[in-house]
């Protein structure tokens, strides 16, 4: 078993960190926040994230990982360093690098025996050779350093499932000493392991989730067309999907991706291919495509409603995707603040970001206890997650509490018939109500 330090407590670092831990490894995270390490110490997880609080307070209790602010020692005796910090977006859309090489610079000062340094923090193509260089340059004891890519492709609201059970290990180095020591590390896992260059291992990041992406971006473009032709997004992607090729996952349609990764990851490639000379017009347009797409459901209730002035609209959930209580790039969001600038007036409900979006927001009064409290006396009701509480509801618990029960479910919850049936104006993504079906 191996002493590993692990820089970064966000998701990524936080839940790779206790992924050590669980498999056996001795681990030590740092982070520059003493209030997460203090939070950390003591059981308790910065995030939501289902297993996480249970699977931390299982590894401390084993004496497997303990936190600290103090990179200096931590790194001092690992055998492997795993970076792990953000690298968020800059103005221009590129990669933000600064934390990772700040890092890299302490791990150089620090080393005092040989080790790996795993790079699993998200970067453009290049970055493990400047990591790298800045290790080698920082060097203050004799040492011999490897610097290995190794991307994580954790989800947010299965990130713990995801590292226990992910879909392949991939390890970019050329360097069979380091592939040697990163199947020592990954031996239990019982994961596939796939062994590529480095370059290659940060570009397959990108790729997956840039693919993935682009595979929302499409089905979200057929369903505008299926609005228009009168076809079912959902029949659609059922029928696609039985092809091997294609696969029947990711291909939900709504109001687009967020999340800390595809908005930022789409960016960050076609950025970094555009610094090359190169456009990448495909994930250019998932990028633009994605951006129109969230405020899909505004559009539709303008051909209803074409001024929200004095009305009260609904909101049901605000976090990017159920299962989190992460908001970035929520499209709920940009979305309240056209509504709330256009006059109307908000009556939103999540089931636990309600109080970050109330401060983000700086409006308190907006946010309601319950999902009728949310739909009392509404004009219109926007849906923005997909959360099961929301995906519950009864088609005439809107008729019932709604003053006029206009439903725009930006994210398919319902069966369209029965919504119908129960007397509700609903539209969705994609999926007209077809009038032949209505007549039979
Ligand atoms: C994603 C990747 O799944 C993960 O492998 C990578 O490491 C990080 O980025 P995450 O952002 O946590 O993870 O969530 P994911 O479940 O992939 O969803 C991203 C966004 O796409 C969400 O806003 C979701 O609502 C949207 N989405 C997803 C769709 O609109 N349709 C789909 O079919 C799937």
């Amino acid at each position: 078993m191996m002493k590993i330090a692990v820089a970064g407590v966000g998701y990524v670092g936080l839940v790779s960190a206790l992924g050590f831990a669980y498999h056996g490894h001795t681990v030590t995270a740092v982070d520059l926040d003493k209030y997460k390490i203090a939070g950390l110490s003591a059981g308790v997880s910065p995030i939501f994230e289902p297993g996480l609080e249970e699977l931390l307070q299982e590894q401390l209790a084993a004496g497997r990982i303990q936190f600290t602010t103090d990179g200096a020692s931590a790194y001092s005796d690992a055998d492997a360093i795993v970076i792990g910090v953000g690298t968020p977006e800059n103005e221009d859309g590129s990669a933000n690098l600064n934390a990772v090489y700040q890092v890299a610079n302490e791990i150089g000062q620090n080393i005092q025996k040989d080790c790996l340094v795993i790079v699993k923090s998200t970067v453009p193509v290049g970055t493990n050779d400047s990591v790298e260089a800045i290790v080698k340059e920082a060097l203050k004891n004799r040492a011999e350093v490897h610097v290995i890519s190794n991307p994580e492709f954790l989800a947010q609201g299965s990130a713990v499932y995801d590292t226990l059970h992910g879909s392949r290990i991939i390890i970019g180095t050329d360097s069979e000493i380091a592939e040697a020591k990163m199947r020592t590390i990954y031996a239990d896992y019982g994961q596939p392991i796939v062994v590529v260059s480095r370059k290659s291992a940060e570009l397959v990041k990108y790729a997956s989730n840039d693919f993935l992406a682009l595979k929302i971006s499409f089905v979200n473009e057929i369903a505008n067309l299926c609005d228009i032709l009168g076809a079912d997004i959902e029949e659609v992607t059922e029928g696609m999907g039985y092809d091997a090729r294609i696969g029947n996952s990711f291909l939900r349609a709504g109001i687009g991706y967020g999340g800390s990764c595809f908005p930022k990851d789409t960016k960050a490639l076609h950025w970094l291919a555009e610094d090359h000379g190169f456009v990448l017009r495909t994930v250019e347009a998932a990028i633009k495509i994605n951006e129109k797409q969230k405020y899909t459901l505004i559009h539709k209730l303008r051909k209803e409603m074409p001024h929200v002035a004095g009305k009260k609209i609904a909101v049901l959930g605000l976090t990017f995707k159920p299962g989190t209580d992460d908001l970035r790039e929520a499209p709920s969001i940009p979305n309240i603040k056209v509504l709330q600038r256009e006059g109307a007036i908000i009556q939103a409900y999540d089931p636990i970001a309600m109080d970050a979006v109330a401060a983000q927001l700086g409006d308190e009064s907006m946010m309601k206890g319950s999902i009728e409290e949310a739909l009392v006396g509404a004009d219109a009701c926007l849906i923005f997650t997909e959360w099961d509480e929301i995906r519950k509801i009864s088609p005439d618990t809107f008729t019932r509490w709604m003053a006029s029960p206009n439903v725009l479910d930006g994210r398919n919850c319902f069966n369209k018939y029965e919504m119908e049936a129960a007397g509700v104006v609903y539209q969705s993504i994609g999926r007209p109500l077809a009038r032949v079906r209505q007549l039979q």
